[in-house]
């Protein structure tokens, strides 16, 4: 953080994030009266003649001739599918703003999911608006976007939560409209155009408070809703961009893990949050974020499912479950697990029930294929699962009255996978005719994670099962013939991962 600056009213200190008040200093400053710059909730004073110097003195940065980011064109057609599906309606959607940590801080920004979608920007605060273009045919689309800072009003340095000295450059609207292929207007124009607007109108809900309260009055829930079904069902089969970004996010991921691999025996990584900030390393330096909070499970922690607390110890013996993604700089994320024994061999027991989470998954994987029914690849993976806990005596059978009553679930857990892209849990949003219930097409893609956990305290389970978790996750596109295996980089049977884990070790 800045250096402090001096408290001058240190009993009512102000928040950041006041924009308004902030430039009625700046305000002050053409006006000729003494201006405050604040900062972190504290005021400094700034005298007139430095308030005038910072106004000049700056290069002209402006870019110009700028190729359009690669999801343009990708982004155009979604929109455009967009416009066809709700003609004659103005569409909103924002992008969201910054959420407070603490006091003046904030969460690093993410953009809401639709609005990544649809523009291929990720600028907080900005609004995609869809226009009913006169005559009724199709729509015009703007982006709104905070301009670059004023350097006249001293916004620029006396803004600390806007401000570019203080945040970094901005994009222009000049340039933002060369990069993304859109016209740009100022935000801050936009929640006055909105209010003012007429016909129907619907906007994404969840990621921008002011903007729902200017089209308060002119949009309903239902109808709001509509437009996010849309948007998340839309999502389900990807395009080539996206395709190709979800396999960069793998194969980050697959570095990660190999990174975590190469540390497990180093007395430093007896923790899971050593092994936590291991993969975030790769995650931050490759691509943008971890797409999900990494589940660095040791030992009986596997069996919680989503064990995100990491602040356990990783003694050899024991498992690791590896439940982590890398998401790229364009918002997709891989979401990929893989149950290593940390002394880098299975022992009997952990190698048997490896073994039939393998099973489960490969039959999971090979139900994947386009014209079947989505249930299928969970239903084939519970089945053999179900098999399996029946022949250790754990179930009694037959098969199919396990798998009718649902029994083997207290150590399944959970659905065998999900719709995977932007979010990790993609298409959330979907009807279940869409999704559930619908039929894989090429271009979708999906997590196929098969698990069996045996809680610790689970009395009705021998002994030595108690507190082992397995669980075996990896990325699967549809395809014109059956799937493609994104995560395939990372080895899956019980003897690949040791193989892999000593020659990593090694290397
Ligand atoms: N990492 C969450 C999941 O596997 O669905
Ligand atoms: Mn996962
Ligand atoms: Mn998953």
């Amino acid at each position: 953080m800045a250096e402090e600056l001096i408290p001058e009213t240190p009993e009512t200190p102000e928040t950041l994030g006041d924009q308004d008040t902030v430039l009625d200093d700046a305000d002050e400053a053409s006006a000729g009266k003494p201006v405050k710059q604040r900062k972190n909730g504290l005021y400094v004073s700034v005298s007139d003649e430095l308030a005038e110097n910072m106004k000049s003195g700056w290069a002209d940065t402006e870019l110009r001739d700028l190729e359009p980011v690669a999801q343009a064109p990708y982004a155009a057609d979604r929109r455009a599918a967009l416009s066809a599906r709700f003609p004659g309606d103005r569409l909103v959607i924002p992008a969201g703003g910054l959420k407070t940590r603490s006091n003046d801080t904030e969460y690093s920004f993410r953009p809401s999911t639709e609005y990544a979608y649809l523009t291929g920007d990720q600028t907080e605060d900005g609004v995609l608006v869809l226009e009913p273009a006169p005559g009724g045919d199709g729509h015009r689309a703007t982006i709104y976007l905070t301009p670059r800072s004023n350097r006249e009003n001293g916004e620029f340095w006396l803004d600390g939560r806007q401000g570019e000295l203080w945040v970094g450059r901005r994009h222009s609207l000049a340039e933002a409209e060369q990069l993304l292929g859109l016209p740009a207007k100022d935000v801050r124009e936009l929640a006055a155009a909105l209010r003012e607007a007429t016909g129907p109108v619907r906007v994404v809900r969840g990621h921008d408070s002011s903007i729902e309260a200017a089209l308060a009055d002119k949009v309903t829930a239902e109808r709001d809703d509509e437009l996010r079904v849309y948007l998340s069902e839309a999502r389900a089969v990807k395009d080539d961009f996206e395709v190709g970004e979800l396999q960069k996010a793998v194969d980050s991921t697959v570095r990660g893990f190999e990174d975590v691999v190469r540390i497990l025996d180093k007395a430093e990584a007896t923790s899971e949050r050593y092994i936590e900030g291991t993969f975030f390393l790769r995650a931050r330096v490759e691509g943008n974020d971890i797409g999900y909070g990494s589940i660095c499970a040791a030992g009986p922690h596997a069996t919680t499912l989503h064990w995100v607390r990491n602040d356990g110890d990783v003694r050899p013996g024991d498992l690791l479950l590896l439940d982590a993604g890398v998401e790229t700089h364009t918002l997709y994320t891989a979401d990929v697990t893989r149950t290593l024994p940390i002394n880098g061999r299975f022992d009997e027991l952990q190698r048997k029930i490896y073994d039939a989470v393998y099973e489960s998954q490969e039959a999971g994987i090979a139900a994947v294929k386009p014209g079947a029914k989505y249930r299928d690849f969970h239903d084939a993976s519970q089945r053999v699962l179900a098999e399996r806990l029946v022949e250790w005596g754990l179930l009694e059978g037959p098969v199919e009255r396990v798998l009718e009553l649902g029994l083997q679930r207290r150590w399944t857990l959970h659905g065998t996978g999900h719709m995977l892209g932007l979010d990790v849990h993609d298409c959330a949003a979907a009807r279940t005719e869409a999704y559930v219930d619908g039929t894989l097409e090429p271009g979708m893609c999906l997590t196929v994670e098969p698990g069996l956990y045996f809680q610790a305290d689970d009395l009705t389970v021998p002994e030595e099962y108690r507190g082992i978790g397995v669980r075996i996750e990896d990325d699967i596109l549809v395809t014109e013939d059956g799937n493609r295996n994104l995560s395939a980089g990372l080895p899956r049977t019980s003897a690949d991962v040791e193989t892999w884990m000593a020659a990593v070790k090694q290397g």
